[in-house]
């Protein structure tokens, strides 16, 4: 798998084929709303699609994450600190990094992701603009509790979950990953999390289904990496990329809509698709002010501090391992 978002690690059986994918794609086209786990998208050219979908003049979660880091600073510094270990989840091109890292004086940075070549040209890159700061790259599955290097053991550690890459889990799940985040870094820790905030819809339906049509491109390329590494025969023509706010659950889900009734195999199992079915490929939760809340102190972290852009749209939180003695 690709770098960055990918949530899970990926076994491959003797022919090469991702066991987990082709069992995630059989189980979720056979339900009665057809559904793949959204951590499928980042193949290499899913991983290169979602990189040019944060240049988009309509994707704000990227500069609007990146004016608060680039802005805050002075504030960073106040309430985070110097000497801690700053360990990021997911980090992918590790592109946020410097201006947090640049702020707050830190000991240490060990990124944490699966995709391990990534990850080493990231750390590189980092180490060479922080001649100072030892980097403990570490590949690893974050969905998992993670034993950090012995090197940072004894310092104070900051979780930096940036991207709202929290959003794109339903709240069971993302309850999950703060437990076990808050387990990876232990007593006294920290976090940073980035979580896009609940605005008008025109703006989050424009974000998710741009003009030049690159996310429509970032989610049929699932489809057509189901036919190229599941023998799959998906009339990808067919299918139409929509982004749809869904109200109840405050999120946008992608889902790629037949356009006429089609039948195809995968893995050599039949499957249909009527006019108008869909399968549903991503949710993307956007966040109250209480609904973040709800779901760091639910994921044991107690929200400290927050920061938005100067449009409102996106959020920084702070969060802090330690539960409150003055909590009843
Ligand atoms: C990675 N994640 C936070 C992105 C999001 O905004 O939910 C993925 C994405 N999907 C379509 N555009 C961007």
């Amino acid at each position: 798998m690709a770098a960055g978002k990918g949530l899970s690690l990926v076994e491959l059986d003797e022919d090469g084929v991702a066991t987990a994918f082709r069992a995630d794609v059989l189980a979720g086209l056979s339900q009665v709303q057809k559904a793949i786990p959204a951590r499928w998208l980042y193949d290499d050219a899913g991983s290169r699609l979602f990189e040019d979908i944060t240049h988009l003049p309509e994707y704000y979660p990227t500069r609007a994450e990146r004016e608060i880091l680039a802005g805050k600073g002075a504030e960073f510094a106040r309430l985070i600190g110097p000497g801690r270990a700053v360990v990021e989840f997911g980090s992918g091109s590790s592109v946020k990094t410097p201006l947090l890292l640049s702020a707050i004086d830190p000991a240490a940075y060990v990124p944490l992701d699966i995709s391990g070549d990534f990850l080493r040209a990231a750390a590189q890159d980092l180490a060479a603009k922080f001649p100072g700061l030892p980097v403990y790259p570490v590949e690893a599955d974050f969905m998992r509790e993670v034993e950090l290097p012995a090197e940072v053991s004894g310092l104070p550690k900051l979780g930096f979950f940036p991207g709202s890459t929290i959003g794109n889990m339903v709240a069971r799940t993302a309850v999950d990953l703060l437990r076990t985040m808050r387990a990876t870094l232990g007593e006294g820790s920290r976090l940073l999390i980035g979580m896009d905030l609940i605005k008008d819809v025109a703006v989050l339906e424009a974000a998710y289904d741009d003009a030049a049509g690159v996310t429509a491109e970032f989610n049929l390329n699932l489809a057509r990496r189901i036919n190229r590494e599941l023998g799959g025969t998906i009339p990808v023509d067919k299918l139409r990329h929509e982004a749809r706010w869904n109200d109840e659950f405050a999120r946008i889900e992608m889902h790629l809509v037949s356009s006429e009734a089609v039948h195809f195999t995968v893995a050599g199992r039949a499957f249909g698709l009527a006019q108008g079915e869909s399968i549903h490929t991503e949710n993307s939760h956007k966040f109250s002010r209480r609904s973040a809340n709800a779901i760091l102190l639910a994921g044991g972290w107690t929200p400290f501090a927050r920061w938005t852009d100067s449009d409102e749209r996106f959020s920084l939180i702070l969060a802090d391992a330690t539960i409150p003695r003055s909590a009843p």
